[in-house]
C-alpha cells in the first residue's frame, strides 16, 4: 500500500513520519518546496521532541520520502491522508480552500482507486464537499473513497501522542476504505473506534472544544477564588479526584491559545449556528478565554501602575511548553498590549524566539530578545510568567531577585510556590490564589 500524507506541518509531518515508523511506505508532499527540501535531508523546521531521530532512522529506511511534485505524489498514491491546513475564516467558519485545493489536485489525478482521509479538523459534512468535488473535477471513472480520521496529537508530544494513541478515530461509508485503514492501524487495533463519517467528523470538535470549556471553566472559578480567600489550585485538586471530573486540563493561567483550540472553538460554534442549534454554552466559552489576558494585564497594572517606560522581562512566547509555535499565544496578546502602553520589553523563550521575532517589526527599538531567562531580567521593573516551561521552574529565583530592578513576579501559570517566592523577597501575584 503506497500512503501519501498531503501538508508537512506540525500534523502532517508527525502523521508522515509516523505511518513510516509503523512499517509503510510514505511519500510526505507539500506545495513549500523549500519546506521539502530541508525535510527531505533530515532536517525538521518545526520543534518538537522526539521528532529528529524518527526522521532520519525512516528515511535511512527508505520507507519515507519527500516531494513537492504534488501530481505524481497522488498518481503513484493508494491511499492519500489530507493534513493541510483549516486555518479561522473571517466569520468563525474554518477555511476549507487548503482541502478543496487538495481535493482538485486528486480529480485530476485519480489515475487509480484512491482512499483520501481527512486528517485534518473539518467540519461536518466536510467529506460530502470533498465527494463532491472530486467527482465534478476528475477525468475518469476510478472510484473513490473518502474516510475521516481525526488527528488528536498534542505539540510537544506530538510523536508519543502519535504513536500510543488513546483513540484511533475512522469515519468510513465503505467497506473498502474500513479494511484499508484498519489494516494501516493493525498494531494498535485495540484502539479502534469506528464510526460513520459526521459522527468522526463531529468527535474531533466535539473533543476540542469539550477541553476548552473545561479550562475556561477553570478560569472562571479562578475568577471566583480571586474576589474571596479560596485557593484555585486547592479547589482543582478537589474537584479532579472525582472521576466523573478528572483533574487535567484544570489548570487555571492565561487561557488555550494554539493552532487548534480557539480556531476549532469557534469553528465549531460556527457549524451549530448555521444548522438551527443554539452555541451559546461554547460561546460563553469562547468569551471567558478571551478575558484571560485583561485579567492578567490588570494585574501587571496593579503592580507598576503606570506601565509607560517600565523594562518588563516576558518568559515564555510559543502558545505551550515543548513547542515552537507561537499561533494564538496569550503571550502575542499581552506584548501588543504592553507595546501599545509604552512599556520595553525582553523577551525569552527556549524556542520559540525566532518565530516571534517576525513579528513587531515596527517596535524592534523597544523590543530585546534574550537568550537567557537571567539576561531577560536584568534591570526589569516586573517579571512575567507566560508559558510554563520547565526551564523556568528550575530558576535560580535568588538570581533572578539580584538582576532585577523591582523584585516583582506575575505569573499567569501559577508555576511557584507562592509562599517560597514571596519568602525570597518577591512581590508575588499568580491566578486564582494570594
Ligand atoms: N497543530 C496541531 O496540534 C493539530 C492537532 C490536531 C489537528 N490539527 C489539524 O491538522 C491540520 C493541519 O494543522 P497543522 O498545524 O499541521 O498546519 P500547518 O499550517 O503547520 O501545516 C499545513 C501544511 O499544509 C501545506 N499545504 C497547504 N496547501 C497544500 C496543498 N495544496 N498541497 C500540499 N500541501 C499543502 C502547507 O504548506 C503546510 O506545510 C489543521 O486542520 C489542524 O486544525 C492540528
Amino acid at each position: 500500500m503506497k500512503i501519501a500524507v498531503f501538508g508537512t506541518g506540525y500534523v502532517g509531518l508527525v502523521t508522515a513520519v509516523g505511518l513510516a515508523e509503523l512499517g509503510h511506505h510514505v511519500v510526505g508532499a507539500d506545495k513549500v518546496a523549500e519546506k521539502i527540501d530541508k525535510i527531505a535531508k533530515g532536517e525538521v523546521p518545526i520543534y518538537e521532541p522526539g521528532l529528529n531521530e524518527l526522521l532520519e532512522s525512516n528515511l535511512k529506511k527508505g520507507r519515507l520520502a519527500f516531494s513537492s511534485d504534488l501530481d505524481k505524489t497522488i498518481l503513484d498514491s493508494d491511499v492519500i491522508f489530507v493534513c493541510v491546513g483549516t486555518p479561522q475564516g473571517d466569520d468563525g467558519s474554518a477555511d476549507m480552500s487548503q482541502i478543496e485545493e487538495v481535493s482538485r489536485m486528486i480529480a485530476e489525478n485519480l489515475n487509480s482507486y484512491k482512499l483520501v482521509v481527512e486528517k485534518s479538523t473539518v467540519p461536518i459534512k466536510t467529506s460530502s464537499w470533498i465527494k463532491r468535488t472530486i467527482t465534478l473535477y476528475k477525468k475518469t471513472d476510478m472510484a473513490f473513497d473518502i474516510a475521516s480520521n481525526p488527528e488528536f496529537l498534542r505539540e510537544g508530544s506530538a510523536v508519543s501522542d502519535f504513536l500510543n494513541p488513546d483513540r484511533i478515530i475512522i469515519g468510513v461509508e465503505t467497506e473498502r476504505a474500513k479494511e484499508i485503514l484498519v489494516k494501516i492501524y493493525e498494531k494498535a487495533k485495540d484502539r479502534l473506534v469506528i464510526t460513520n463519517i459526521d459522527t468522526a467528523e463531529l468527535i474531533k470538535h466535539a473533543s476540542n472544544s469539550f477541553l476548552a470549556m473545561k479550562i475556561s471553566y477553570i478560569n472562571l472559578m479562578a475568577n471566583l477564588c480571586e474576589k474571596t480567600d479560596a485557593n484555585i489550585e486547592q479547589v482543582a485538586q478537589g474537584m479532579g479526584l472525582d472521576p466523573r471530573i478528572g483533574g487535567l486540563f484544570l489548570k487555571a493561567g492565561l487561557g488555550f491559545g494554539g493552532s487548534c483550540f480557539p480556531k476549532d472553538l469557534k469553528a465549531l460554534i460556527k457549524i451549530g449556528e448555521d444548522l438551527g442549534v443554539n452555541m451559546n454554552l461554547l460561546k460563553e466559552t469562547d468569551r471567558v478565554n478571551a478575558d484571560r489576558v485583561k485579567v492578567f494585564l490588570e494585574k501587571i497594572k496593579k503592580a507598576l501602575w503606570i506601565l509607560k517606560d517600565k523594562k518588563i522581562a516576558v518568559l515564555g512566547l510559543a502558545f505551550k511548553p515543548e513547542t515552537d509555535d507561537i499561533r494564538e499565544a496569550p503571550s502575542i496578546k499581552v506584548i501588543r498590549e504592553l507595546l501599545n502602553e509604552g512599556a520595553n520589553l525582553r523577551l525569552y523563550d527556549p524556542q520559540a524566539r525566532e518565530n516571534m521575532k517576525e513579528l513587531f517589526p515596527e517596535y524592534l527599538a523597544r523590543i530585546v530578545y534574550c537568550d537567557s531567562p537571567y539576561q531577560a531580567a536584568a534591570g526589569v521593573n516586573a517579571l512575567l510568567i507566560i508559558t510554563e516551561w520547565k526551564e523556568f521552574l528550575d530558576l535560580d529565583l535568588k538570581k533572578i531577585k539580584e538582576v532585577m530592578a523591582n523584585p516583582i513576579i506575575i505569573d499567569g501559570r501559577n508555576i511557584y510556590d507562592a509562599e517560597r517566592v514571596k519568602k525570597l523577597g518577591f512581590e508575588y501575584y499568580s491566578v486564582g490564589r494570594k
